[in-house]
């Protein structure tokens, strides 16, 4: 037999063929912009270990939500940076809390053009940096939580949130939300629940950008890089609790974990793009080790291609804006 005997390169001839073949796309609706909004900020503060990304003052923040209805993005996820945290995060009950005011202020300013979601989690509004309450030992109290994450849904709700997010991998979360949106008459709201959150050294740069205050580590409530299994039974566990949307993160070294679980629910699925990840492919772009906007477009592609129906990225708006010029 003479080889080859097949082709595919014929398939690879020119960007008009390519272009005609290929099996993933990216599109704006598709991404969700991860925001970070700060109280009594008088300018927007840079992050250092995610160049590009900044804490918003409310008045930026409008200006960005914006920018990302301008560029037709799917949504964007609001996280709150109080001026005082304290050992219960009630900043993040307060309706005039930094959060719930920036719910507030995003929906205005983008009406019914995108989602506005919001973090639902402890972590940025507690003086220890846990992702729930402590009980008298020290250890992070599930059932406790539960009770302030259902008060926050509801004050997040009435903010106008359209999508909450929780990340706090408390057992029982996605149900004590839903239970209290339905009561409190939020049964529109949707939950899109971080179903399978690792413990992750890739949330790095994100400590800095909410100016976390964490002793120790997640290692209780957050699950272990090694494991796959263990997503499948927390995806099902939140399905089952009435998650609207279930969440991988981190993305990129859990896309086995992104294809198992696409596989299993008959929800959409999303997957984090996070802090870590930003940052790894920024600083190599600035030392000219990699093409930035290629590394970028192959990033998200990846993603998608593993089966992530919705990308959250720091990079959402730069790559919807590069998506449109094409
Ligand atoms: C917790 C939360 C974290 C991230 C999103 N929500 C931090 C953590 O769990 O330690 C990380 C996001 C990122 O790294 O981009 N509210």
């Amino acid at each position: 037999m003479a080889f080859p005997v097949e082709r595919p390169r014929r398939l690879r001839t020119s960007a008009a063929v390519r272009r005609l073949v290929a099996e993933t796309t990216v599109e704006a609706r598709q991404l969700v912009l991860p925001m970070f909004v700060a109280e009594g900020l008088a300018e927007p503060r840079a992050i250092s270990s995610m160049p590009g990304v900044v804490q918003h003052t409310r008045d930026s923040a409008r200006k960005a939500v914006a920018d990302a209805a301008e560029a037709d993005l799917g949504g964007v996820m609001l996280f709150g940076i109080p001026e005082h945290k304290n050992a219960s995060g009630s900043a993040g009950l307060d309706p005039h809390g930094i959060l719930n005011v920036a719910i507030a202020d995003a929906v205005s300013e983008a009406g019914d053009a995108l989602v506005v979601m919001s973090d639902l989690c402890l972590d940025e509004f507690t003086d220890h940096g846990h992702c729930g309450v402590l009980d008298d030992r020290g250890r992070v109290d599930n059932d406790a939580t539960l009770a302030i994450y259902a008060q926050m849904g509801v004050a997040q709700a009435q903010a106008g949130a359209q999508m909450v997010g929780p990340s706090g991998m408390m057992d029982g979360q996605v149900g004590a939300i839903r239970t209290a949106l339905d009561a409190a008459g939020f049964a529109d709201t949707s939950i899109l629940a971080y179903a399978t959150k690792y413990a992750s050294a890739f949330y790095g740069p994100f400590r800095e950008a909410v100016r976390s205050s964490l002793r120790g580590d997640r290692h209780t409530y957050q699950q272990a890089p090694a494991n796959i299994v263990e997503s499948l039974r927390e995806t099902a566990l939140d399905v089952a609790e009435g998650a609207d949307i279930v969440m991988v993160k981190p993305a990129l070294g859990y896309l086995d974990v992104l294809v198992a679980v696409r596989a299993a629910v008959d929800v959409p699925v999303a997957a984090y793009n996070v802090s870590g990840e930003y940052a790894m492919v920024e600083a190599a772009a600035a030392h000219g080790w990699i093409d930035r906007e290629r590394a970028i477009d192959e990033t998200i592609v990846s993603i998608r291609r593993a089966g992530a129906d919705i990308v959250l990225t720091y990079w959402a708006t730069e790559v919807a804006q590069r998506l449109h010029r094409r």
